[in-house]
């Protein structure tokens, strides 16, 4: 049996397990979460990528995508246990983690999810849609076929595109009264891939049922698989409904679907990269662990499987906490910054908003808004054609920080 085949087996894993580095003490529960939520939270000396990016002194860095709010506490007892063996070789995929994928879509999204759909990927949304896109290129009917994305987009789409060397195609969303609209046709055909961030990151819509239902159907027909990057989606706020792409389309369309979700957005957990792909084509499946392998990916991962593990079992009261906070925390922002903002946000944490609105100069808003404010925002321009003039603001912080933002707002 060589190293490989014995990270791929499932029974393998049969033998890890009689070691015993499953939780054996009752999780704790997650008291004091919504105080966690109301008091400062020091970042200092983590090597926060945020923070650093921020820079100066004094100033709210409200630009990259993750939250200034701890994580749940079971996360971190989970690690802590599990550090205590000193066991740290290769480890197997436990297939359990598949199960616990599919029954947190039952509970959270009510859906039902085919266990065997499921990858769990040892490596962030960013490389699993790298390694999706190297398995779409391999296999394209039309090798000249464009990937195609609306925009504006969270910035990697066409980074990822570019880097792999396909070529893409970009879709401009178009903005109605209540915001960003979808996309509609005539698409160019054939495509190699649509791929959609649902919800939209930077403007956190929630894009309706029909939309992809349509897009689905639309491309099947251009040849086309469709990525349904929802790795906000388990942060749709109270009242909204996220479509679950797999299970949202007819049953005849989903081998041409595929959904990706992580851990790392929802529990705030993104330095421990992980991620799961909902696949239900057995075919593509296998090509796509193909691919994995040839980059030296299996599924599992010892720390990726020990923070899923008990983020999906245990992290469920924590998420409710943090969505009514964050839900909280949009209407006061949405309340202030009004007619600036440009799509209404029913997911995540991310504001998208009209630089001119704000008073501040389109084509140097960020710099503008951290001169005035002393607030740290994404360039819309880096979300590609249609960025440009906008700022994203990401207000997951915990209330007090957010006080002082409503109160800095005041000098733009
Ligand atoms: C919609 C979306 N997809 C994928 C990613 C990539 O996540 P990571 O960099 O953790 O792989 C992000 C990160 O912000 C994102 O917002």
């Amino acid at each position: 049996m060589t190293d490989d085949d014995f990270q791929r087996t499932d029974d393998g894993f049969r033998n890890l397990s009689a070691v015993s580095c499953s939780p054996t003490s009752d999780p704790a529960p997650p008291v004091g979460v919504a105080s966690d939520f109301a008091t400062p939270f020091d970042r200092t000396a983590t090597g926060s990528s945020k923070w650093a990016r921020a820079a100066a002194p004094g100033v709210i860095p409200m630009g990259l995508a993750d939250m200034d709010l701890p994580g749940p506490p079971a996360i971190a007892e989970a690690l802590e246990r599990r550090a205590r063996h000193r066991a740290y070789g290769y480890t197997v995929c436990d297939p359990v983690g598949r199960t616990l994928v599919a029954d947190w879509y039952r509970a959270r999204h009510g859906v039902e999810v085919d266990p065997d759909w499921v990858l769990l990927l040892p490596c962030g949304p960013r490389t699993t849609l790298r390694l999706l896109l190297e398995t779409v290129r391999t296999e394209a009917a039309h090798p000249h076929a464009p990937v195609l994305f609306p925009t504006p987009e969270w910035g990697g789409f066409a980074q990822l595109c570019h880097a792999a060397g396909l070529p893409y195609r970009e879709l401009p969303l178009r903005l109605g009264p209540n915001g960003y609209r979808s996309p509609s046709g005539p698409f160019p055909r054939p495509a190699a891939a649509v791929l959609l961030s649902n919800p939209h990151n930077p403007s956190g819509t929630v894009w309706p049922t029909g939309y992809l239902r349509g897009l689905a159907g639309w491309a099947a027909e251009a040849g086309a698989l469709l990525v349904s990057d929802e790795v906000h989606g388990d942060l749709t706020h109270p009242g909204a409904i996220h479509p679950v792409a797999v299970t949202t389309v007819e049953p005849a369309l989903r081998r041409h679907v595929v959904t990706l979700n992580s851990v790392g957005k929802t529990f705030n957990c993104s330095g421990v990269p992980s991620s799961f792909a909902l696949v239900p084509d057995p075919g593509l499946r296998a090509r796509l662990t193909d691919t994995m392998a040839g980059y030296g990916l299996w599924e599992g991962g010892l720390l990726e499987q020990t923070v899923q593990r008990a983020a999906l079992s245990e992290g469920g009261p924590w998420l409710d906490a943090l969505l009514a906070h964050l839900a909280a925390a949009r209407a006061r922002l949405t309340d202030r910054l009004g007619p600036a903002v440009r799509s209404a946000p029913r997911a995540s944490y991310l504001l998208w908003l009209d630089a001119a609105a704000l008073g501040l100069p389109p084509a140097d808003a960020r710099a503008a808004l951290l001169q005035r404010c002393g607030l740290e925002a994404s360039d819309g321009a880096e979300f590609g054609p249609g960025g440009a003039g906008s700022l994203r603001l990401n207000y997951a912080l915990p209330g007090p920080v957010l006080d002082t933002v409503l109160e800095w707002l005041d000098r733009l």
